[in-house]
């Protein structure tokens, strides 16, 4: 891995951190295939069970960096769709990712930045970050990034955004539903991140896994008689599973299920001094 991206393991938790802060993060060629190589190396290892994605410095990412986009504009255009696909399946490598995601996200937050922050499962923004979808802006467009933007935050705010470039701010995010809480700084973004993963791995391994599953199954699908048998066939697997029954049987013997971390240890009591010896 180089000096670009940063992976690092605290138990279940891998740490994904884009680390070129003095082009505030924005990545090119390289650092996209860096980053789709990580993510598969996560999805492969069982023992992540989250996954938090950051910027390193001063911004999340001012998405793809310009550099690299007028370097492939003297290439052909056979070359330009090759290339371009790296960044296609960095964002569907992200977005399908089977292990619970989520963005951490502060300072400038433009064009695939946005796209990485809608890929994830949860995303999270201290006020003062800044957004754009900046592309049209730059004679581009954000094509890539698109269907996850869309599904994020709807076709109705795509239309004004794509086609402004206007920036927003963390307010304007939150209220789009790009992201789903505010901090007041980075140590609040750190606190509410922290909240979020224990909430995470407080949940059945097994399940959260099926959770994001089900989600791909029947977001934006009819209700046919074929998803309603799809929805009852994975309720009836995942209650019968050993996950399942664990889960049902702890609450109601008011005990922890067998997969929550124990609570941390109470800080030892002050003792009195020792009386001194007679
Ligand atoms: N690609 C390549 N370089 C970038 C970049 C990008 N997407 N975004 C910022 N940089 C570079 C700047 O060119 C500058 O380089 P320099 O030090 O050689 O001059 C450096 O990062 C610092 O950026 P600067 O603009 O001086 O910092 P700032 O704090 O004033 O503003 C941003 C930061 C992110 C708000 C601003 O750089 C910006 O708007 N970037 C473009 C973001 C964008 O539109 N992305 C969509 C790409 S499709």
């Amino acid at each position: 891995m180089s000096d670009s991206l940063a992976l690092e393991r605290q138990g279940p938790l891998a740490l994904v951190t884009m680390n070129r802060p003095d082009r505030h993060n924005a990545f090119d060629d390289a650092l996209i295939a860096e980053m789709t190589e990580a993510f598969r190396g996560i999805e492969a290892d069982d023992s992540v069970r989250v996954v938090v994605l950051s910027g390193a410095g001063r911004s999340f990412s001012a998405g793809a960096d310009l550099a690299w986009m007028k370097r492939m504009a003297g290439f052909s255009l056979e070359q330009n769709r090759n290339d371009a696909m790296g960044l296609a399946t960095l964002m569907r490598t992200l977005a399908h990712l089977r292990k619970p995601t989520i963005a951490r996200v502060h300072g400038a937050a433009y064009g695939g930045g946005v796209g990485l922050v809608a890929c994830c499962d949860v995303a999270l923004a201290t006020q003062k970050a800044s957004f754009g979808l900046t592309e049209v802006r730059l004679g581009l467009i954000p094509a890539a990034i698109s269907p996850y933007v869309a599904s994020a935050i709807g076709e109705r705010a795509c239309r004004r955004f794509f086609l402004t470039g206007e920036r927003f701010d963390a307010a304007e995010a939150f209220r789009l539903g790009l992201v789903h809480d505010l901090a007041a700084d980075e140590a609040d973004l750190d606190d509410k991140i922290g909240a979020i993963v224990d909430a995470l791995l407080a949940s059945g391994p097994a399940a959260v896994l099926a959770a994001k599953e089900l989600i791909r199954a029947v977001a934006n699908r009819p209700v046919t008689s074929e998803l309603l048998q799809d929805t009852a066939e994975r309720i009836a697997r995942v209650r019968a599973s050993p996950e399942g029954r664990e889960g049902v049987a702890a609450f109601l013997e008011k005990r922890r299920a067998a997969w929550v971390p124990p609570p941390p240890p109470e800080p030892a009591a002050d003792l009195p001094p020792e009386m001194p010896a007679e």
